[in-house]
């Protein structure tokens, strides 16, 4: 093990200290109980399911991002996949929710997962709110009303960075599909569909 370490240092492969990796291994246990938690005890509404949450996560943290933005909190649950990676990643989300009730919920989540250090939630209308976030971006989620999509496909990509990740949630919905056509149709963009879970929009915006 101590000589498979070395050869990775010696190659150039930077590994954080083994404090640091024992903090994230328990934050990521803290956080996965709790998403278990919601998904089993109904606290959790129209929420994504478990395979498009790991996509989050893994995106999020191979785009090694500082800000993730997300449209539709709901009551956190896709938001602490996001946090698997951002406590790693040293960044931080900024959640919109139109729904008081749900954002309270959302919070009191993020603080038993013990990541509300981590995360902002905006309560209000994000169509309006959007116009507080500053650039960069690095990955913004689409999750919330499906005939919002096109707009914040038009609010987001300005904020985005070069490089940055666009995700949009439900493919296949109306709404969802005038936002594929006109992401698709843009030469500066590229994008993918997964399909494992709920339909998931990759949008890579070129540097
Ligand atoms: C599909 S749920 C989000 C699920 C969440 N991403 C998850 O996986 O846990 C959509 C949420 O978007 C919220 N929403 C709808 N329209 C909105 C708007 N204009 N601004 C902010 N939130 C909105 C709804 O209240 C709802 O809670």
């Amino acid at each position: 093990m101590r000589r498979a370490i070395v050869a990775l240092a010696m190659a150039g492969v930077a590994l954080a200290p083994a404090g640091a990796r024992a903090a994230s291994r328990e934050g990521e246990k803290r956080i996965l109980s709790v998403l278990e938690e919601m998904r089993k005890g109904g606290r959790t509404y129209l929420s994504v399911p478990p395979e498009d949450g790991r996509a989050l996560r893994l995106l999020a943290e191979a785009a090694a991002a500082k800000t993730v933005v997300e449209i539709g909190t709901s009551t956190g649950y896709s938001g602490l996949w996001f946090c698997l990676a951002l406590q790693d990643t040293g960044g931080r989300l900024i959640t919109f929710e139109i729904d008081p009730g749900r954002a309270a919920a959302a919070r009191k989540n993020f603080q038993q997962a013990g990541v509300e250090s981590l995360v902002t939630v905006v309560e209000g209308d994000a169509h309006e709110k959007l116009a507080t976030v500053k650039a960069p971006v690095d990955v913004a989620f689409i999750d919330a009303d499906k005939e919002g999509y096109v707009d914040y496909l038009r609010k987001l990509l300005p904020l985005l960075r070069p490089g940055g990740l666009l995700l949009a949630h439900n493919v296949g919905m109306a709404g969802v599909t005038e936002y594929l056509k006109e992401a698709e149709a843009n030469p500066d963009l590229e994008t993918i569909v997964y399909r494992e879970g709920a339909g998931l929009a990759v949008t890579l915006k070129k540097r």
